[in-house]
């Protein structure tokens, strides 16, 4: 019994802040975020990672062409969720209508997707459920310090959701590799959230700890074994690969990864441009957008790959099915959006300034 993915959505919140609306807050240039990271610009959401994860959700089961309410089982991946008790998936679970499916928030930054779709994947081959809801979403810029240049630059809010099912044709994932190497985990890291009391924390709710050469350093290894291990246990090699969905951190990370797996490049699908790094969502949103621009065909091998806080790692193997249409639209949208991305930003922006400037 395979775990095949018969639906896919996305969500993106409509307020763009450009590199060049960055430049006008922040020691930084378009030129500098375009050429380290390939970044142009990100979403910023005016409404929470519940509702965003709802929407990509309604628009993956219509693709599905089952019901809202019509699933076992909802794995929502996400490192911002909106509400911590109960966890985020019981709410998007509720705004669908569906009461009795099992639901779960994980938190693995961002190869939430991956690990999410693996687990899926392993409900559904031991029974234990046969239509699962995997959500990738975020709300990162609500906990971003926006006078840090070296890390406000690198992420968007967004959100992507498949339907993974049970069949037997073949499609399905084909193997997956999931890991975590504690180590370096300080140097991303979000400190004192959580369950730290209000009087005991050292710092502002906007304390990203963030070490960008570090990261770096040990995404592209990361990606690159997770992948070779996928593909071992799929049976596949590099080169039975047609399309490699990697997370979309960085440019540059992306170009090595493909260089070192190696894959052609005209096999790698991108949209990091338009929407930054957006942690779990990253990579349902780029298969949407890849299957949306006909860059998916029928019984393709996709490759998912990603590395993110913990540091974690991650990739699986996918053969998709035979359908690469929507069966339908959902006529879900999000509540309208009446600010701009800066009068958005800007009150943390305000309380951020103030902060630091009291030495704190
Ligand atoms: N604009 C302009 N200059 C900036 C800047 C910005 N937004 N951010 C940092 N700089 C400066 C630094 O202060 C440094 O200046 P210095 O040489 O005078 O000290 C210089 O640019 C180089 O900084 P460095 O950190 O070495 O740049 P980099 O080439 O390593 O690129 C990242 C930085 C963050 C883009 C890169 O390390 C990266 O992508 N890391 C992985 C991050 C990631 O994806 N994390 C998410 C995990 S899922």
């Amino acid at each position: 019994m395979g775990a095949v993915i018969t639906g896919w959505g996305k969500c993106v919140p409509p307020a763009v802040l450009g590199n060049d609306v960055l430049e006008t807050f922040m020691d930084t240039s378009d030129e500098w975020v375009a050429t380290r990271t390939g970044i142009r610009e990100r979403r910023i959401s005016h409404v929470g990672m519940v509702e965003l994860s709802t929407v990509a959700a309604a628009r993956a089961l219509a693709a599905a062409g089952v019901a809202e309410d019509d699933f076992d089982c909802l794995i929502l991946a996400t490192a911002s969720a909106d509400l911590h008790i109960p966890n985020a998936a019981s709410r998007v679970q509720l705004a669908l209508g569906n009461r009795g499916a099992a639901a779960l928030d994980t938190n693995v930054g961002c190869c939430g997707f991956v690990y999410g779709l693996a687990m899926a994947n392993g409900l559904i081959e031991s029974g234990v459920h046969s239509r699962v809801v995997v959500i990738g979403a975020e709300r990162l810029t609500t906990i971003l310090d926006w006078t840090q240049r070296d890390s406000a630059i690198l992420f968007g809010d967004g959100a992507g959701a498949v339907v993974v099912e049970a069949g037997s044709s073949g499609a399905g994932v084909l193997g997956a590799f999931l890991a975590c190497d504690p180590v370096p985990g300080e140097s991303l890291m979000v400190a004192d959230l959580g369950n730290t009391p209000a009087h005991q924390r050292r710092s502002s709710p906007y304390n990203l700890s963030f070490d960008g050469r570090e990261v770096f350093r040990h995404a592209v290894p990361g990606m690159v074994k997770a992948s070779h291990q996928a593909l071992a246990r799929s049976g596949l090699s590099i080169a039975d690969i047609d399309l490699l969905v990697p997370h979309q951190a960085n440019l540059r990370i992306v170009e090595a990864v493909g260089k070192k797996l190696p894959i052609d490049s005209a096999k790698v699908f991108t949209n990091l441009q338009r929407y930054g790094n957006t942690s779990a969502a990253s990579i349902p949103l780029a298969l949407t957008e890849a299957l949306e621009a006909g860059r998916v065909a029928p019984g393709d091998r996709l490759l998912f790959t990603a590395f993110g806080a913990g540091l974690t790692s991650a990739a699986a193997v996918v053969r998709w099915g035979e359908r690469t249409e929507r069966v339908a639209d959902s006529g879900r949208e999000l509540h309208p959006c009446t600010l701009s991305a800066m009068e958005l930003v800007a009150p943390a922006l305000k309380f951020q300034r103030q902060w630091h400037q009291n030495g704190q």
